[in-house]
């Protein structure tokens, strides 16, 4: 788990408990269910969770899914009780992050798991996020958000890992997690060609051409692929603002 928060969170985050007074964590409850699944217009996907914690940004570190991750990866952080049956099964799940007040979408693996503290009001419906996420879910209002050390509110679900992330070759499990090779469509309706690698992965703008609806077969795909240029380096984690991944809610089930 994470100590080590601004310190500024820590306050708010202290006076948060002592004034709700809740206790979700006093009884051992499992977050993930088999029912949470439900099928999106496009696919597998769960239900979407609104946070009533504030959302925090994490100071990077080793997480509970035993990886070093910084403040450029992509990371979502969850309560313990998403480990309580399998401690590392939910590690490299994929979940989609919109934020109302910006409109904004992101994604990111859950890694690590938050609000392990003593009388913590940090619920199964609760996120933590990377500096990454953060301010990029916080768009215009990123300096303020970064000043303040939260978002107010943010709603979020498990998702297929998103086309992407498979071209970027990052991991990826299922919802229910099992092993993705990342094939077939994402929660979002984009048709998945297989985890790249290498010089193979397609990152940034140029994954918009290999990830929107008119792509209906991978040979489509591998096929625009071979023409953008190889990949030399650079970031995986970032998701392509090119690709139009759906932000309301009502538009997804
Ligand atoms: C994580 O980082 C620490 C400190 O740099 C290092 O000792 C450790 O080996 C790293 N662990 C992994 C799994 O990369
Ligand atoms: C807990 O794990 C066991 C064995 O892995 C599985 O049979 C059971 O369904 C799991 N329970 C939940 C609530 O996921
Ligand atoms: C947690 O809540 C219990 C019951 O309300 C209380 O007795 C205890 O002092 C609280 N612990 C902390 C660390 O606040
Ligand atoms: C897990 O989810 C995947 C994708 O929806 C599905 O194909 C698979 O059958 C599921 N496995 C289990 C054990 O529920």
């Amino acid at each position: 788990m994470k100590h080590f928060f601004l310190f500024t969170a820590i306050l708010a985050f202290i006076s948060i408990v002592s004034a709700t007074g809740k206790t979700p964590c006093a009884k051992a409850l499992e977050c993930d269910t088999p029912s949470d699944n439900t099928l999106t217009v496009y696919g597998t996907a769960q239900k979407w969770e609104t946070t009533d914690d504030k959302v925090f940004y994490l100071a990077p570190g080793f997480s509970k899914c035993q990886v070093n991750y910084t403040d450029q990866s992509n990371v979502v952080c969850v309560s313990p009780q998403y480990f309580l049956n399998d401690s590392l099964r939910d590690c490299n799940e994929w979940v989609q992050v919109y934020n109302p007040d910006t409109g904004i979408v992101s994604f990111g693996r859950i890694l690590d798991e938050c609000g392990a503290v003593p009388n913590s009001t940090f619920g199964c419906n609760d996120i933590y996020l990377s500096k990454k996420m953060f301010t990029e879910l916080a768009g215009k209002n990123a300096a303020e958000a970064l000043n303040s050390g939260h978002l107010t509110q943010v709603q979020w679900r498990k998702v297929v890992a998103p086309c992407w992330s498979a071209w970027a070759g990052l991991p990826g499990k299922f919802p229910n997690g099992t092993q993705d090779d990342a094939h077939g469509y994402d929660s979002n309706g984009f048709l998945r060609c297989g985890r790249r690698s290498g010089q193979n992965r397609v990152v940034g703008a140029d994954v918009a051409q290999v990830c929107n609806k008119n792509i209906k077969s991978c040979d489509e795909a591998n096929a625009i692929a071979s023409k953008l240029p190889k990949y030399h380096g650079g970031s995986c984690d970032h998701q392509s603002k090119a690709v139009a991944y759906v932000a309301q809610t009502n538009q997804l089930t």
